[in-house]
């Protein structure tokens, strides 16, 4: 199977094709990061008009097999055998911003429609999961069923069991914000820039001690009425009281120059990443999962990667961490996962609406009832 994946479901425009589920033929990324820097955080408006913009280049140059990021040039024109070569076009269709997502599940509906392909929809968070396996050397995920799953980014942060694909159990997560939020927050606050996690770790990479100060664990007590379902407290987390300790400490005492801020960083960073390796060390502690993997845009810091083989190597289990250029926002975790029969086939596919909630604790194969 050779699918055309889309994914606009925040503020990354990408299109790819991906064979058999795993053989990323082209993977676009078109990264909206400088539209957004002045607001210190994605307007969904830029973003959508953004995506109408850029998508169309974006696919042409994922169908002509380009490899890389922000080049969505539209001169380009796919031969048409290119387009004959799919089998399928896939989709993001939640979780997201309603107005992102719009954009790409109708330009997909539309190709599809017209190509007289299979559409394919997918669960975002679902994709982030599967982006361990885009590798031609990674293990099939049927040989690993049942697996944990770490998923982390800036607007999710979940532990989840996966049963086989398209099956899933969230006993984890997040009550408030995202770890991804947690680092963007704080970067804002420290005055290091937009996006905020990649400039935390850098920042944090040049401090001396990583204990200098103290930040909540984000420990969520038993019997939380938002713990509900599958979910364990002992394996969710609170990120919002972590931002404001760090505003009462930006008050009580401003950081006197950039080693301050490193140190700062550094606590703080530990602080997120020492909550997310505890969770995953507990639902590790009793259980006989086939492996942890991990994926989001979190995932590309250093400190949590570090954190995370120390438990796989204590819980004796296997560490799947999605390449670098897989871990953010990308399309070919969207058409992977299709291609490993994930995601709404069928007639069910057209009828889809956007679904910005879309949650995982379901049965992703079928249509969410809304
Ligand atoms: O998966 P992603 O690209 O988009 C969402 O689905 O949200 O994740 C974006 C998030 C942002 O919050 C960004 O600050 C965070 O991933 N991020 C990082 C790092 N690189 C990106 N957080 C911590 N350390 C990093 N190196
Ligand atoms: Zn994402």
């Amino acid at each position: 199977m050779t699918i055309l994946g889309i994914e606009t479901s925040c503020d990354e425009t990408a299109a790819a094709v991906v064979c058999d589920g795993r053989t990323v033929l082209s993977s676009v990324v078109y990264s909206q990061v400088p539209l957004h820097q002045p607001y210190g955080g994605v307007v969904p408006e830029i973003a959508s008009r953004s995506h109408v913009e850029k998508l169309p280049g974006v696919i042409m140059q994922a169908l002509q097999g380009v490899v890389g990021t922000n080049s969505a040039s539209s001169e380009a024109r796919p031969d048409p055998k290119q387009w004959n070569a799919l089998d399928a076009v896939a989709v993001t269709y939640g979780p997201g911003l309603a107005s992102s997502l719009l954009v790409g599940l109708s330009a997909a509906k539309g190709l599809a429609m017209r190509l007289g392909k299979p559409l394919i929809g997918i669960n975002h968070i679902e994709a982030h999961i599967h982006s361990v396996f885009l590798s031609p050397d990674a293990p099939a995920p049927s040989d690993l069923f049942p697996f944990l799953a770490l998923v982390v980014s800036g607007g999710h942060t979940c532990l989840v069991e996966v049963l086989s694909t398209g099956s899933y159990r969230v006993i984890g997560q997040t009550l408030d914000d995202a770890s991804g939020e947690a680092f963007d927050k704080a970067a804002q606050l420290l005055g290091l820039g937009y996006p905020g996690g990649p400039a935390i770790d850098r920042a944090a990479k040049q401090a001396a001690r990583r204990d200098d100060y103290r930040f909540p664990q984000g420990r969520v007590r038993h019997g939380h009425p938002l713990v509900s379902g599958h979910l364990r407290a002992e394996l969710c987390c609170s990120f919002s009281g972590l931002k404001t300790a760090l505003m009462y400490q930006l008050h009580a005492q401003p950081p006197s120059g950039p080693d301050a801020v490193h140190a700062i960083a550094a606590s703080y960073q530990e602080a997120i990443v020492g909550a997310l390796a505890d969770r995953c060390d507990r639902a590790l502690r009793a259980t006989h999962y086939g492996a942890l993997a991990v994926g989001g845009g979190v995932s590309l810091n250093g400190r949590l990667r570090e954190r995370l083989q120390e438990v796989a190597g204590r819980r004796n289990v296997r560490l799947l961490l999605a390449q670098p250029r897989f871990c953010g926002d990308n399309a070919a975790m969207i058409a992977g996962l299709a291609g490993a029969g994930g995601g709404v086939r069928g007639e069910r596919a057209f009828a889809l609406d956007v679904v910005p909630s879309l949650a995982l604790d379901t049965d992703t194969t079928k249509p969410p009832v809304i």
